[in-house]
């Protein structure tokens, strides 16, 4: 019989909750960097992951921000998602729904375009070659005004054949979900998928609020949540899906170790929970990664990893039909495993 870890390698699965911008590995940023004549503040690409020492969101955010800004050319921005995609794929992703940060690249002089052309390229490829399909989500910076915010939905309103989604991240200290609300009218009104990261740093408050202000379908960690029990309760009821990043959370100190991480008590609590990347070049680990550091920490079983599996493909935008795919792969993966 395999290992965990084996096991957790081969199952299909979905990833849900994943910034492009966040999968720029130092390697990449630095060779991007030289052909676009951009200087970094790092010699070579092991001194910028020895950088990569963060004390909470913020800390990590104003790295992440800096980074980007070697990505200049619609080319820049297929290298990133292809390479991406690659690992994805070779982590049995079968269906990924990919975040992006336009103001992260507008504000530079970038134009909304050349982002969202680079991306979709990779895309396609993606699809056609690699076995995995995808839908592109925009984030929304909610540390800049709701207005700014609104200008980029009326992009992405243009490109709706590729923008699936509309989500909500950065800094949630200061920038409660109500500073939103005309925004994700709007959004939900033009028919995309709404998400938003709550709960992260904020309060099961902020979880609460996000969910009856933002017509949201999934909650971006939402791991404070434990905290209000009539939450729970709702969440559970509903079944919203809460897209957990383990490394993440340990390594911006939403939790002090894996081993105090509440995902395996939200997984027995009857919540619709799923593990994720985030931002897998600075966090030490992509999705598979995620799985097998939270299941040797908090002692997951295989049926526990079976349900976070099936979860990433139920908590998806997928139809009915794919979702059910997926599924029954899962189910001949697990029989083909105990043969
Ligand atoms: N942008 C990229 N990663 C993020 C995170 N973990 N929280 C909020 N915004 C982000
Ligand atoms: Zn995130």
């Amino acid at each position: 019989m395999k290992s965990l870890a084996g096991f957790i390698a081969g199952i299909p699965k979905a990833e849900l909750h994943l910034h492009i911008e966040g999968t720029l590995e130092p390697e990449l940023m630095i060779a991007i960097g030289k052909r676009n004549g951009v200087s970094l503040p790092y010699p070579d690409a092991e001194a910028a992951r020895k950088a990569y020492n963060f004390s909470d969101l913020q800390s990590f955010l104003d790295i992440y921000y800096r980074a980007t800004a070697v990505l200049i050319t619609e080319e820049d921005f297929y290298d990133l998602t292809i390479a991406y995609l690659r690992k994805a794929a070779s982590q049995q992703v079968r269906h990924a729904e990919i975040f992006f940060d336009p103001q992260s690249h507008t504000a530079r002089g970038i134009a909304f375009e050349t982002v969202v052309r680079g991306i979709e390229r990779a895309l396609v490829e993606a699809n056609d070659t690699l076995g995995v399909s995808t839908k592109l989500i925009m984030c929304v910076l909610r540390h800049l005004s709701e207005e700014e915010g609104i200008k980029m939905l009326e992009k992405a309103m243009l490109w709706k054949q590729w923008i699936a989604g509309i989500g909500l991240d950065s800094s949630e200290r200061g920038n409660p979900p109500e500073k939103f609300i005309r925004l994700f009218e709007r959004a939900h009104r033009e028919g995309f998928l709404t998400v938003a990261h709550a709960g992260e740093e904020g309060s099961a408050a902020s979880v609460k609020k996000a969910l009856d202000t933002l017509h949201i379908v999934r909650i971006d960690h939402g791991v404070h949540c434990m905290e209000d029990e009539r939450l729970v309760e709702e969440l559970v009821r509903r079944q919203i899906p809460l897209t957990v990043c383990p490394l993440s959370n340990v390594r911006l100190r939403v939790f002090k170790s894996m081993k105090e991480h509440n995902l395996k008590t939200m997984l027995e609590r009857g919540l619709c929970v799923t593990v994720n990347s985030d931002d897998p070049a600075y966090f030490g680990g992509y999705i598979n990664e995620n799985y097998i550091e939270a299941a040797i920490a908090l002692d997951l079983d295989r049926d526990a990893i079976v349900r976070l599996a099936q979860n990433s493909f139920t908590a998806s935008s997928l139809s009915t039909v794919h979702k059910e795919l997926y599924r029954k792969e899962i189910d001949r993966y697990i029989q083909q495993e105990s043969n």
